[in-house]
């Protein structure tokens, strides 16, 4: 389990906010007091059990959270100095979707029964737009309208928040999501599971232009992704030098896949500034922590006059502040759920 996340101090909010993330292979928790203060963020990895099998597994996923969620709970309100939730806590927020439904299960289950033994109000987060709130937890001056880039292991689309509750998705992939492709090529070498990090940091010592890998559906003018074509354009390089009996350059192959994967998250970018003329660029999910986007969102932002805002990293992997800032804006908007709704496994951003 991970220990906190550094505090962000402000004053004069005490709203407590208890925020459960459950969606994929993390147990996460956090507390929050008001709209970005951290108390306390605890997470439960999955990555070692779901390593051996080079990806999720859905079962095991669920098994797990159920495992990780009441200890991780008890660690975070301790931390957070909260010894009687009913009469300190304001509102749980929970992920509701999308994701996969056994692992959303859990969190969303715990979160009722919390939120009616403790007499606490309850909000449901849609996992998308908890990405977003990373940036508002790390990011006092953001507000919209602003675009958001959200390239995770499951989704890669760039939003426009007009108001926050107020997105429209101008666009999304049309295969593989950013983390997924990331994943995929790590797979293909051999280097394991979760793929980004390490290919991140192979790519860092490798020549991007060793292999011309194409980048997808460049100069195409719209807001639109695919990556399952660089993924086997990666594939037949592999082919070809074990035909031709050559080693792999795994540093020069991890630069040049992700030299263009990180153009095409620029270059579409660049369309949706375009296409909206807003020039505030947030960027969030767990691709969002990778070295070269960071730098090359900084490189765009410096010479095209963009405010560019990159959350910390351990806020764009999923964690359980992010939800409880989300839950937090949506209550104060004064949404409310009782404990009838369920989890949605593919619950869309698009209101
Ligand atoms: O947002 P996230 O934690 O979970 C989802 O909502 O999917 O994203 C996980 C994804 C994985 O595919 C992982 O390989 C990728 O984010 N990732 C990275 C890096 N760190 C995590 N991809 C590229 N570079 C990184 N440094
Ligand atoms: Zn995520």
């Amino acid at each position: 389990m991970r220990g906190l996340f550094p505090l962000t101090l402000v004053a004069g909010d005490p709203f407590l906010t208890l925020g459960i993330e459950t969606s994929c292979d993390d147990t996460a928790v956090a507390v929050l007091e008001g709209p970005r203060r951290v108390l306390a963020a605890g997470l439960s990895s999955q990555v070692e059990d779901h390593a051996p099998h080079g990806g999720v597994v859905p079962e095991l996923a669920s098994r797990k959270h159920q495992e990780a969620i009441l200890p991780l709970l008890h660690q975070v309100l301790d931390r957070a100095g909260i010894r009687n939730p009913a009469r300190e806590l304001h509102l749980v927020a929970v992920t509701s979707g999308p994701g996969l439904m056994g692992s959303l299960l859990v969190g969303v289950m715990t979160a009722k029964a919390l939120s009616q033994a403790w007499e606490v109000p309850l909000v449901s987060v849609n996992h998308l737009e908890g990405h977003l709130f990373a940036n508002v937890v790390a990011h006092g001056d953001l507000k919209p309208p602003f675009l958001c880039l959200i390239v995770s292991g499951g989704h890669t689309e760039i939003l426009l928040v007009r108001a926050f509750g107020d997105y429209q998705v101008l666009g999304g992939t049309r295969d593989d999501a950013a983390g997924e492709a990331y994943d995929k090529v790590a797979k293909l070498l051999g280097l394991g599971y979760p793929g980004g990090p390490v290919v991140d940091r192979l790519a860092a010592t490798g020549n991007p232009e060793a292999f011309p890998l194409p980048v997808p559906l460049s100069g195409s003018g719209v807001v639109e992704f695919s990556f399952s074509g660089l993924k086997t354009a990666v594939l037949w390089v592999l082919k070809r030098l074990e035909k031709d009996g050559l080693p792999v350059p795994v540093e020069d192959l991890c630069a040049s896949f992700q030299r263009a994967a990180v153009a095409s998250l620029l270059e579409k970018t660049r369309v949706a500034v375009e296409q909206t003329g807003v020039r505030q660029v947030a960027l969030s999910g767990g691709v969002g922590a990778n070295s070269a986007l960071r730098a090359g969102l900084e490189e765009e932002g410096a010479r095209r006059g963009w405010r560019v805002y990159l959350p910390p990293r351990d806020l764009c992997t999923d964690n359980g502040v992010m939800i409880a800032a989300a839950g937090y804006s949506s209550f104060r908007r004064g949404i409310r759920c009782d404990v009838t709704f369920a989890p949605d496994p593919s619950w869309e951003l698009n209101a």
